[in-house]
C-alpha cells in the first residue's frame, strides 16, 4: 500500500480515538492535527504538529486525505469544501454537514475527481454504509430502518428497566458520558434524521432535506407508555427510517412500538441497530457501538486505509460513490404514511365514554385492534389504544375530534407501531 499523508481537523472523543489507531498504521502518516483550543489538556498528544489554525492543514499541499471529525454545520463545511477544492480527499463523520449539503459536496468533489468517505457519520463502529454501498450492490434496497442514536436508546432502556422518568435516564446518560451537555439534537430527533437523510442517499440515490423529514423525539414518552407497550408486548424505541413506498421515498424518525420478538427490541441500551432489507438478501440485522471513542475511530480510520490503498488507482472516486445524485430527494407526505398506532388518552371514568371515542375514530375511518382501561373512577382512567393500520392524517383528525370532548383529561400520546413495511 502507497503511504499516504493525511491532516486531520479535531482532536476530541473521536479525533483522540484516530490518533490511537493511526499510531499503529505504518501506512499513514497523520501530519497536521487542528483543535481550537491549544492549552487544553489532552488524554493523548498525538505525535505530529498541532496548530489552532484549522486552514493551516486544509492548504497544506503534502496532506491527501483530510480527517474532519469536529462537528458542526460552521465552520466544518467551508474546510471541507476549501479542502476539496485543492483536489484533497475527504473522510468525515460529520452527520449534519452531510445531510445539509451533500448535494453541494457530492457535486464539488465529483467536479474534482476526489472522493469523500464518510463510515462513520451514521452508526459508529457499525460497518452500515459500505454494507450498503459495496456489499448489497445488487439489491433494490426496500428499507432501511433501525435504532440510529446511542444515547435515546440509553434513555428508553433505563426509562425501561429502572422505572426512571426521563430527566432522570437523561442525566444519567450525562454522568456516563452517552448523551452530551445539550441534549437536543439527540432527544428531539435531529441527529437521527441527519442519519436518515444519509441512508436515504445510500439507498435512494439522493439526500432528503432534513427538514422534509417527519421528526419526533422522546421527550413526551412516559414511562407509562413503556409500561403499556410492554403489556401489549412491545418495547418503545426511536426508529429512523428511509423506505420504498407504493407513494415514493417515506423518511421518519419517530418513537415507535417494536414488537417484542423483533430483532430490534432487544438492542439495549447505547447500542445501535440496523435492519436492511434488500429485494435480494431479505433481511439483513446489523446491531453494535454507534458511538464512542474506538468505535468511531475503527469507521473513520477503516475509510482512511480503504483511500489510501485505491488512492492511485484510476477513476477510484466515481467508483466509490458513483450512485449518490447531487439532487435532493422528495418525500411522501407525512400524513400519508400507513400504520397501527398506539394511542394512550387520559380520560373521566364514566359511562359512554368507551363508545364515544370509538365513535370518534370510526367517523375518521380508525379502526380498533384492541381497547384496555387502566386507573379507578375518581382519579380517571387511561384508556389505551391499539388501531389498525391507518393513515397518519386519520388519526391527526380523530385526535383533534376528541379535543373538543368534554370527557378528555389529554392526549397522552400517540405512537406508530413498527410492523413490517409501510402499508403491508
Ligand atoms: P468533540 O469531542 O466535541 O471534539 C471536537 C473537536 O473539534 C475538538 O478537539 C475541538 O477542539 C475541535 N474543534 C471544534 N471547533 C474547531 C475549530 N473551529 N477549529 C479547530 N478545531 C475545532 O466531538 P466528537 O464527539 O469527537 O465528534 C466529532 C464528529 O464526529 C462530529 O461530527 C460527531 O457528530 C461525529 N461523531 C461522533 C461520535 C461520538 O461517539 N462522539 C460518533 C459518531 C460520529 P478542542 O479540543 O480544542 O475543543
Ligand atoms: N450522539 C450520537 C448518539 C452519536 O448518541 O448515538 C453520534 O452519532
Amino acid at each position: 500500500m502507497a503511504r499516504v499523508v493525511v491532516g486531520m481537523l479535531g482532536l476530541g472523543t473521536v479525533g483522540t480515538g484516530v490518533v490511537r489507531l493511526l499510531n499503529d498504521h505504518k501506512a499513514v502518516t497523520l501530519k497536521r492535527v487542528a483543535v481550537r483550543d491549544l492549552r487544553k489538556e489532552r488524554t493523548l498528544v498525538p505525535r505530529c504538529a498541532i496548530t489552532d489554525k484549522a486552514e493551516d492543514v486544509v492548504e497544506d499541499p503534502e496532506i491527501e486525505v483530510l480527517i474532519e471529525v469536529m462537528g458542526g454545520e460552521h465552520p466544518a463545511l467551508e474546510l471541507i469544501v476549501k479542502a476539496l477544492e485543492s483536489r484533497k480527499h475527504v473522510v468525515t463523520a460529520n452527520k449534519e454537514v452531510l445531510a445539509k449539503h451533500g448535494p453541494d459536496l457530492f457535486k464539488l468533489a465529483r467536479e474534482k475527481e476526489v472522493a469523500i468517505f464518510f463510515e462513520a457519520s451514521v452508526a459508529g463502529g457499525i460497518p452500515l454504509i459500505s454494507t450498503i454501498q459495496k456489499g448489497l450492490e445488487a439489491n433494490q434496497i426496500e428499507s432501511v430502518r433501525g435504532i440510529l442514536n446511542g444515547t435515546t436508546n440509553f434513555i428508553l432502556s433505563d426509562m425501561e428497566q429502572q422505572g426512571e422518568t426521563f430527566n432522570q435516564a437523561l442525566a444519567k446518560a450525562q454522568k456516563l458520558g452517552f448523551a452530551e451537555a445539550d441534549p437536543t439534537s439527540d432527544v428531539e430527533g435531529f441527529d437521527v434524521a441527519y442519519k436518515v437523510s444519509i441512508l436515504s442517499a445510500l439507498a435512494y440515490g439522493n439526500f432528503v432535506k432534513p427538514d422534509d423529514i417527519y421528526r419526533r423525539g422522546i421527550t413526551h414518552v412516559d414511562a407509562a407508555d413503556l409500561k403499556h407497550a410492554r403489556e401489549f408486548g412491545y418495547r418503545i424505541k426511536l426508529i429512523g427510517r428511509a423506505e420504498r413506498t407504493n407513494g415514493g421515498v417515506a423518511a421518519r424518525v419517530e418513537p415507535c412500538l417494536v414488537p417484542l420478538d423483533h430483532p430490534l427490541a432487544s438492542v439495549s441500551g447505547s447500542m445501535n441497530g440496523i435492519v436492511v432489507t434488500g429485494h435480494a438478501v431479505g433481511e439483513l440485522t446489523l446491531v453494535g457501538p454507534g458511538a464512542g471513542e474506538l468505535p468511531t475511530a475503527s469507521a473513520v480510520v477503516g475509510d482512511v486505509i480503504n483511500l489510501a490503498s485505491a488512492l492511485k488507482l484510476q477513476d477510484f472516486a466515481s467508483y466509490f460513490h458513483g450512485e449518490i445524485g447531487v439532487d435532493w430527494q422528495s418525500v411522501v407526505s407525512a400524513d400519508q404514511w400507513i400504520s397501527p398506532y398506539y394511542i394512550r388518552l387520559e380520560v373521566e371514568d364514566h359511562p359512554g365514554v368507551i363508545g364515544r371515542i370509538g365513535s370518534i375514530f370510526g367517523a375518521n375511518q380508525v379502526s380498533i385492534q384492541s381497547i384496555i382501561q387502566r386507573g379507578v373512577a375518581e382519579q380517571g382512567a387511561s384508556i389505551v389504544i391499539l388501531t389498525q393500520p391507518v393513515a397518519a392524517g386519520q388519526v391527526d383528525k380523530a385526535m383533534e375530534m376528541m379535543k373538543s370532548e368534554d370527557f378528555l383529561v389529554k392526549v397522552g400520546t400517540c405512537l406508530a407501531i413498527f410492523e413490517g413495511r409501510n402499508g403491508s
